[in-house]
């Protein structure tokens, strides 16, 4: 039987420009949102990363007709024969972000039938956000075995308040497709504002919904009686930029990304810049360059919801962390398991001592060295590629299907900004 894992072998610094694809989780939320409609709509800048096919199959499943171009990143969505309202358990079981489709399918047919849903073992990761937002817009929710059946109450006539404990992205994301095509109005309150939430109500707009956003992180609803099919860009995604600035940080070297948002990652550029390295960008435009310093600061920094640190690029700038001057705390406020990268790194001869599960200390040591690891979790097969850029000799990476669930292509990308690393196929 063949194996595919990545190897990274130490590199010296990237240099170049590049442009990054669409945001993987973007993606994914504006896929589902389609189900809102009845039509054929066209999203491009998609990138082809394993969850968005799974999201294809996903769609597929409910009788959607898909078309994906990997070269031009086109995708055409034709929502005009569905047919069911099960989301398949299989796909359900291998990506949280399954769940994104049961807002939708209630809003559309008034009923969607879900099992528990699978991913990334960071967290708890509950569903109670969604379903309690479900039942205060009328639905009533059956829970089995296997299965969750959501159905809308037929005189479901609304002017509800949703309240989050917590700014759920996901849970944000299904209320505000399934408030869309009811009746009445819905505020949700404590609502996440990632520029993901953001961007999937740009696109509800363009179908037709009427949402406004008010301060203190409020979205409001009023529902319409129908959507219609769109064209939309997927916005740059801000992870792989952060991918591809801290390889350039762990690499000393000095990058361009053509079309990233610097507005969507501040705090992230503002720790880059406490670390002692160079950002440039234009204010309200396009477009990051990244001048690495030679001494590289220790930094510490606290995940949070948007606009805090985001929690997806705390593994990768942790790693970065290891080999900067003096030593970082680094808590993690969003998950409760999000730092299983940290025994990996450990292998790799960084200097790190776990406070609590949430909370680790890191001492930046001068080398790493190359080891054999595993990826535990999607983000955190990035932390291991970079270290890996700057670790003596080889690394290899177990568990390529996580990179490959989150990026696509990135490991071209790297090796086209001077990065030596490669997906070996082994048996
Ligand atoms: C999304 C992103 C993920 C990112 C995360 C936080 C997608 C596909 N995934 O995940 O990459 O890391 O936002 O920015 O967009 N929670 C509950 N009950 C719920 C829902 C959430 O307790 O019903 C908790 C979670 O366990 C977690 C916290 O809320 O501790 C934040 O989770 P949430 O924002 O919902 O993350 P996701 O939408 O799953």
């Amino acid at each position: 039987m063949t194996h595919q894992y990545l190897q990274v072998n130490q590199s010296g610094p990237l240099s170049g420009s590049v442009d990054l694809f669409g945001a993987k989780n973007g993606a994914l939320v504006i896929m589902t949102s389609l189900l809102l409609t009845e039509g054929v709509s066209t999203l491009y800048n998609v990138p082809n990363s394993t969850d968005v096919q799974l999201m294809i199959k996903l769609l597929e499943s409910l009788g959607a007709l898909i078309t994906f171009s990997v070269e031009t990143h086109v995708m055409k969505v034709d929502t005009r024969s569905l047919h069911s309202e099960t989301i398949c358990p299989s796909v359900m079981n291998k990506m949280r972000a399954s769940i994104l489709a049961m807002g939708p399918l209630l809003a559309r047919f008034g009923k969607a039938i879900v099992a528990n849903p699978g991913g990334c073992l960071i967290g708890a990761r509950p569903i109670d956000y969604h379903l309690k937002g479900f039942k205060t817009l009328g639905v009533a929710i059956e829970e089995t075995t296997h299965s969750i059946i959501g159905t809308m109450s037929v005189n479901s006539n609304l002017n509800n308040r949703i309240i989050f404990e917590y700014p759920s992205v996901g849970a944000t994301e299904n209320i505000l497709m399934a408030a869309t095509l009811l009746p009445g109005q819905t505020t949700i309150i404590n609502a996440a504002l990632e520029p993901e939430v953001l961007d999937l109500i740009l696109v509800l707009k363009k179908m037709g919904a009427q949402i406004e956003t008010s301060a203190p992180a409020t979205i409001i609803i009023t529902g319409v009686s129908q959507l219609y099919s769109i064209e939309y860009e997927i916005l740059p995604d801000r992870l792989e930029a952060g991918a591809l600035l801290l390889a350039a940080a762990m690499t000393k070297g000095s990058i361009t990304l053509n079309n990233a948002r610097p507005y969507d990652m501040d705090i992230f550029l503002l720790k880059l810049q406490e670390m002692g390295h160079t950002i440039i960008t234009t204010p309200g435009k396009q477009g990051i360059t990244f001048h690495s310093t030679e001494d590289p600061q220790a930094v510490s920094f606290k995940t949070g919801p948007y606009p805090g640190f985001p929690t997806d690029l705390q593994a990768p700038m942790m790693a970065v962390q290891a080999m900067a001057r003096g030593s970082c705390v680094v808590e993690e406020t969003v998950f409760e398991n999000r730092l299983m990268h940290v025994r990996e790194l450990q292998k790799m001869g960084a200097h790190i001592t776990m406070i609590n599960n949430q909370t680790a200390q890191i001492k930046g040591v001068d080398t790493l060295y190359g080891a054999e690891v595993i990826a535990p979790d999607i983000r955190a097969s990035c932390a291991l590629v970079l270290a890996g850029l700057a670790a003596e000799g080889k690394t290899k990476i177990i568990g390529l299907h996580q990179w490959q669930r989150a990026y696509d292509g990135l490991e071209k990308k790297l090796i086209f900004l001077g990065a030596n690393l490669e997906i070996i196929q082994e048996g």
